[in-house]
């Protein structure tokens, strides 16, 4: 379904109460960044969030999750990409939001040049027919748009692990028991590192 090439496009628009940037448009699917982010979206993304935690995913939440935890945490997202701290893309299916991955652009001063990828999210339903592939290549446009030349992330999943590194990303290890899976379980977390050329 993705060709999983970005067009480059840059393109300022208002649809549902949010600003947004289209960055790219790899297929049928929009790929787009929030500056903004209005109710339709903010409901769409606390549901995707409860989808995959839902189904097992270690994304700092434990099951089951309230949508109300799950409408705080993206209001803080909301809020952080309003103020430029942090790049929210978003894709879309017929629908509506089936994913989504952050860039993290506030860093220390001494790391001006770094920022990390975090909660990438692709809704059960649009799962394996590239989706993750094109939500990376679409973060890491963004940081270099932004002046970054160094990713950093971490991960749980094997499904991730293996995305990342098909994408080039570098492994650098695991730290075990990190975190708890949704369930209770520890699970081990992987951290991976990307020089962008
Ligand atoms: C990890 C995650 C983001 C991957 O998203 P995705 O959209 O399924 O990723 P892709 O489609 O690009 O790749 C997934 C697989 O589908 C395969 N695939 C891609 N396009 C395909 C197609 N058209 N037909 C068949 N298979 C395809 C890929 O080769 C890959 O195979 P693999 O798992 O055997 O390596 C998703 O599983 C997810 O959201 N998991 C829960 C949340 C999570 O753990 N996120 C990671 C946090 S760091």
């Amino acid at each position: 379904m993705f060709s999983g090439k970005n067009d480059d496009l840059i393109v300022h628009r208002r649809q549902n109460g949010a600003m947004t940037h289209q960055v790219a448009r790899p297929g049928p699917l929009a790929i787009r960044r929030l500056t903004t982010v209005g109710g339709t979206e903010l409901q769409a993304l606390a549901a995707l969030l409860i989808d995959c935690v839902d189904g097992g995913a270690s994304v700092s939440f434990m099951h089951p999750l309230p949508l109300a935890k799950a409408l705080d945490f993206w209001r803080t997202v909301a809020y952080g990409a309003a103020r430029g701290e942090r790049v929210l893309l978003v894709a879309e299916d017929g629908q509506g939001i089936c994913g989504t991955v952050q860039l993290m652009l506030a860093q220390p001063e001494n790391q001006p040049h770094r920022a990390d990828v975090a909660k990438m999210l692709v809704h059960r339903r649009a799962r394996r027919q590239g989706l993750g592939a094109a939500l990376m290549q679409a973060a890491e446009q963004a940081a270099r748009e932004a002046g970054k030349t160094l990713l950093v992330l971490d991960t749980a999943s094997a499904e991730a692990e293996r995305l990342y590194a098909r994408q080039g990303w570098q492994r650098v290890g695991v730290i075990p028991g990190y975190a708890l899976l949704p369930t209770g379980e520890p699970c081990d977390t992987a951290y991976f590192y990307k020089v962008l050329g």
